[in-house]
């Protein structure tokens, strides 16, 4: 951990708390002139801290952006012990394919990415994914399953699961999954999820989870075409959260996530609750020339939709179009 991390570290294991200038010094083994430099150096990005002349320094307020070194502090605070390794950036070109690469360089798994900015962010079907700093979240996390791609049919939807309810739960906001991979808030979509696979003969060598959630966007940082059909959590909640803590406490969630999933222990839950989130259930939907009811999703992750003559059909992949609810 780099030394601002460090530094945080110690505000935060003290939250609330005057930390004099010499005492962390000590603990980190700096001068008390340098951590004030450091000091300085984090008010600048953003970080309040309180100094009041003989007890030191209380950290007040820190940035909503995402903060690498925050986020380090959290995590030497409160570990997720399941990933063997992470990198918190500043800047990437997309966080999936930076996990991509590190498992194919042979770095322990599972792992996982965070960045505040994307360069060239991904969607699914060759899209760009809007990733502008200071604002939203990108993760990505990167295991070797060593299973076969038919056991791991469903793990987007299930990983769409876990984050609707961790959403419900923390931010009372009633987020659904629209199959396949799209989180949505009041009709709107305020995330997309991108599973990618590297495939060997029957065999899943590297599986990678990447999550885009919209948190801090204001309606004006959406660019034109994403203006009417996507939101963030800020726009509904009207108010910014901390994105190095949402990244934290969703890192947790996502390594819990993955080992209920590969453990096979999500079997029950997904049938019982998808239903309760599932944003098309009961819609008339198109995907490509087929139309039909949504009824819901087969054991192995494909959406079950009723044809006007009653039939029942099975989409294994597509792009939904929604036509009225009944
Ligand atoms: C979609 O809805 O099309 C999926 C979007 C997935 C975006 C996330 S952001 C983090 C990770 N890195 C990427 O390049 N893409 C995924």
């Amino acid at each position: 951990m780099n030394i601002p991390a460090l530094i945080l570290e110690n505000f935060i294991r003290h939250q609330g708390q005057f930390l004099s200038g010499t005492d962390v010094g000590n603990a980190l083994g700096l001068s008390r002139v340098s951590v004030h430099n450091h000091l300085e150096a984090l008010r600048k990005e953003g970080f309040v801290f309180s100094a009041i002349r003989n007890r030191g320094y209380r950290l007040e307020t820190e940035p909503d952006r995402f903060h690498p070194a925050l986020f380090d502090a959290l995590m030497a605070v409160d570990p997720c012990v399941y990933f063997q390794s992470y990198t918190s950036l500043e800047s990437v070109g997309s966080t999936n394919s930076f996990v991509e690469k590190e498992l194919s360089r042979g770095s322990p798994a599972p792992l996982f990415a965070v960045a505040d900015l994307q360069e060239q962010g991904r969607g699914r079907r060759g899209r760009v994914w809007h990733s502008p700093a200071g604002k939203n979240l990108y993760i990505s996390a990167g295991l070797r399953p060593g299973m076969s791609p038919a056991r791991l049919q469903t793990i987007t939807l299930w990983m769409g699961l876990r984050l609707c309810k961790y959403l419900r739960d923390r931010f009372s906001l009633p987020v659904l999954i629209k199959w396949p991979n799209d989180l949505m808030l009041h009709d709107r979509k305020i995330a997309g999820m991108l599973t990618e696979a590297r495939v060997d003969s029957e065999y899943t060598r590297d599986l990678v989870f990447g999550l885009g959630l919209n948190v801090n966007a204001a309606k004006e940082d959406f660019p034109e075409d994403l203006a009417g059909i996507a939101s963030s959590l800020s726009i509904v909640l009207e108010k910014n959260l901390s994105l190095s803590r949402l990244a934290h406490e969703i890192v947790h969630l996502i390594s819990v996530a993955f080992k209920d999933y590969l453990e096979d222990a999500y079997r029950e839950e997904l049938a019982a609750d998808w239903p309760v989130f599932d944003y098309l259930r009961r819609r008339q939907v198109c995907i490509g020339d087929i139309e039909g009811k949504v009824l819901g999703i087969s054991a192995n992750g494909s959406l079950r939709l009723e044809r006007s003559d009653g039939s029942t059909v099975l989409l294994h992949s597509g792009e939904v179009s929604i036509g009225s609810a009944d």
